[in-house]
C-alpha cells in the first residue's frame, strides 16, 4: 500500500505555506536574519510540538513565522515545500498564505507574495507542479483588517484564485466576515473557509450560506448534523480533510476514530491533505498512509480520494482533464 500511495498522482488543496516551515530551515533563516529563536536546537523545537488544541498550535505557528522577513525567505520556504510536494507525487497544489501574520509585523505584502510566486513559477518549470494561491484572512482579527488585506491583494488579483479563513475558530463565526467575502466575490475571487474543525456544525452552515464557499476546509463536525451531511453530499461540496492535523490537535483522539471512511461511505466528497506538515508530522503521503492503516482503506478508497482531489481543485475544466 505504501508503494501504491507513493505512486498515486495527487492534488493538495489544504496546505498553509507557513505550516510547512521545517525547524532546520527556521534555524537557518533565523541565523541569516539575526533573529533569536527561544529554542536551543532543532530537536528542542520539535519537542515543543505537543498540542492539546488548535490554539496551542497557532501560538507556536505564529511565533515560528516571525523569523520570515525577506522575499528570499518566502521563496526558500515555498521552494522547500514544492520539493516535498514533488517527492509526494503532488501534481497540483493550492496553497494558503496568511498575509496578516507578516504585514502586522511590518513585512510588506508585496515581498511576501512575490517570494511565494517566484517559487511557484520555478516549481512549474522544474517539476511540472501546477499551483494556485489562496489568501487566507485570520479570523481572530477584525473585519477591518481583513478589508485592508483584501485591498493590498488587488494588484495581484490574477495571481490569487480564492480567499479563505483560518486561525482561531471558536468565537469567530463565518458571518463576522460576510461583507469581506461579498466584496471578494464581487472582485472575482472564489471563497473557501475553515469550518467545523473545532467550531460547531453551525459554522459549516455559515460558511456555505454567508460566505458562499466552494469548499469547506476540515468540516469534521458536519457529521453532527444529518441535514448538513445530506446537503454536502447532494451538492458534492468538497471537504479538505487533514488526518494528521486532526490527530495532533486532538480533533480525534485516535486515528482509528477518524471519520474519513464514514464520510466516504456517506457519499461526501472528501480529500486528504497535510495542513501544516512541519508541525503535524507528515506530508500528504504520510497522511494517506496513516488513514489507510488505521481505517483499513483499500486501493479503491485511495483512488477515489486522489480523484476527488483533482475534481475539487480550482482548475479550469480543460486543465482538470489532464489529470482525470
Ligand atoms: N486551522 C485553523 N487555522 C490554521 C490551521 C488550521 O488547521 N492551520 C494554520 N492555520
Ligand atoms: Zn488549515
Amino acid at each position: 500500500m505504501e508503494q501504491f500511495i507513493k505512486n498515486l498522482p495527487k492534488a493538495e488543496l489544504h496546505l498553509h505555506i507557513e505550516g510547512s516551515f521545517e525547524p532546520e530551515l527556521m534555524f537557518k533563516i533565523a541565523e541569516r536574519n539575526q533573529v533569536k529563536i527561544p529554542f536551543s536546537s532543532v530537536e528542542d523545537l520539535r519537542n515543543a510540538y505537543q498540542f492539546s488544541k488548535l490554539q496551542d498550535f497557532l501560538d507556536i505557528y505564529y511565533a515560528g513565522a516571525n523569523v520570515l522577513q525577506t522575499r528570499q525567505d518566502f521563496y526558500d520556504l515555498t521552494w522547500a515545500y514544492l520539493q516535498k510536494a514533488h517527492e509526494n507525487k503532488i501534481l497540483h497544489t493550492e496553497i494558503f498564505f496568511d498575509p496578516q501574520t507578516h504585514t502586522s509585523r511590518g513585512v510588506p505584502f508585496q515581498l511576501v507574495i512575490e517570494g511565494i510566486i517566484d517559487a511557484l513559477n520555478n516549481g512549474r518549470k522544474e517539476f511540472g507542479v501546477s499551483s494556485k494561491l489562496i489568501m487566507s484572512f485570520l479570523r481572530h482579527l477584525s473585519e477591518e483588517s481583513a478589508f485592508e488585506t483584501l485591498n493590498e491583494a488587488l494588484p495581484y488579483r490574477d495571481k490569487i484564485v480564492a480567499v479563505g479563513l483560518d486561525s482561531s475558530e471558536k468565537g469567530n463565526p463565518p458571518e463576522k466576515f460576510e461583507r469581506v467575502f461579498d466584496k471578494a466575490r464581487e472582485l472575482g475571487f472564489l471563497t473557501v473557509a475553515h469550518a467545523g474543525e473545532e467550531g460547531p456544525s453551525e459554522y459549516v452552515w455559515g460558511a456555505l450560506h454567508d460566505l458562499n464557499v466552494s469548499r469547506i476546509d476540515h468540516g469534521n463536525r458536519s457529521l453532527e448534523d444529518n441535514d448538513l451531511v445530506a446537503l454536502l453530499s447532494d451538492e458534492q461540496v468538497p471537504l479538505t480533510i487533514c488526518p494528521l492535523s486532526n490527530l495532533k490537535l486532538q480533533v480525534v483522539k485516535d486515528m482509528g476514530e477518524h471519520p474519513l471512511k464514514l464520510m466516504l461511505d456517506k457519499g461526501l466528497k472528501v480529500t486528504v491533505n497535510s495542513d501544516d506538515p512541519a508541525y503535524f508530522g507528515g506530508y500528504v503521503n504520510e497522511n494517506y498512509l496513516a488513514v489507510t492503516k488505521a481505517l483499513q482503506l483499500n486501493k479503491d478508497h485511495l483512488y477515489r480520494l486522489a480523484r476527488n482531489s483533482f475534481e475539487s481543485a480550482f482548475l479550469l475544466p480543460e486543465e482538470k482533464q489532464r489529470y482525470l
